[in-house]
């Protein structure tokens, strides 16, 4: 398959890296605003850097977008229109139910399909599971340290208490997690958050509760920075390189 990454900042080259070496997968086209987070790309085996996004959007059978959300509604966008399939990590632009509603109908009606990967967090195949029957509640606390949420505090904080929703205006920053969740369980109003800061903390604690018919599950990840974007946790890029290695291969695993 043809990979296209759009934004090749800490996400997009470390799956950049791992793609050129991944079977079923042939080529790699990159393209970023910044021409100088390509050229760091150079090395790489079958990698082509594209002048526009447009000519890689052509080239490739899947664009994997690791930029933000504007790139989401341009290029993601023409991407399904034309029945690529798609990767989007900043997986918060969809908490705009407009632009998700618009994304899932020209999947469906081009015959492609768009991928979210499971991001910063865990537990996401067991949420999708525990929905197929009843789910109670789903209830993400985030607890970080002060500089991961721009304060300074000398004690923990409860900071919100509230729907995913309003989690999503109040703290963009931590928007991609708590829309991956809504999105796999009860959906933005029902989704539970709240956002903590701990003076003590070292690492981006994430923890997930849920309560339903199959039973109870909480799952906590303690996530250590990527080794070169220190705002975001080393899991979301891994996340992608494994949903990517899952389209690739003849066997899927997990729900
Ligand atoms: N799903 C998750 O759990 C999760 C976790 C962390 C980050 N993210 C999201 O993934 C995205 C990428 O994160 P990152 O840590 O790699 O960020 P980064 O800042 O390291 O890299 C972003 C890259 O995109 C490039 N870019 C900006 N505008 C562009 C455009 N119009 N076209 C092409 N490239 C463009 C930048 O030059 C930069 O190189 C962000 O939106 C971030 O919020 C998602």
């Amino acid at each position: 398959m043809r990979i296209g990454i759009l934004g090749c900042g800490a996400i997009g080259s470390e799956i950049a890296r791992a793609a050129s070496t991944m079977d079923g997968v042939d080529g790699v086209w990159l393209y970023d605003v910044d021409p100088d987070a390509v050229a760091l790309l150079s090395d790489l085996d079958g990698a082509t850097p594209c002048a526009d996004p447009e000519r890689l959007v052509d080239a490739v059978e899947l664009v994997i977008e690791c930029a933000n959300k504007g790139v989401v509604q341009t290029h993601v966008r023409d991407a399904l229109a034309a029945g690529k399939k798609a990767m989007v990590l900043t997986v918060g632009a969809l908490a705009d139910d407009a632009l998700r509603a618009e994304l899932t109908e020209l999947a469906r009606a081009n015959g492609t399909k768009l991928y979210l990967p499971s991001g910063a967090v865990m537990g996401v195949d067991g949420l999708k599971a525990a929905g197929e029957a009843t789910l109670k509640s789903v209830t993400l606390v985030t607890t970080k340290p002060n500089a991961g949420l721009d304060r300074s505090v000398d004690q923990w904080t409860l900071l919100f208490n509230g729907p995913a929703r309003e989690a999503v205006q109040r703290f963009p920053k931590n928007i991609n997690v708590a829309a991956t969740l809504s999105m796999s369980g009860l959906g933005f109003d029902d989704t539970w958050v709240q956002v903590a800061v701990d003076p003590l903390a070292q690492r981006n604690s994430h923890k997930v509760i849920v309560e339903g018919d199959f039973g109870r599950a909480r799952i906590e990840v303690e996530n250590l920075p990527s080794p070169t974007n220190p705002r975001t946790s080393h899991l979301a890029s891994l996340s992608a390189i494994a949903l990517l290695r899952r389209i690739l291969s003849p066997v899927e695993i997990g729900a």
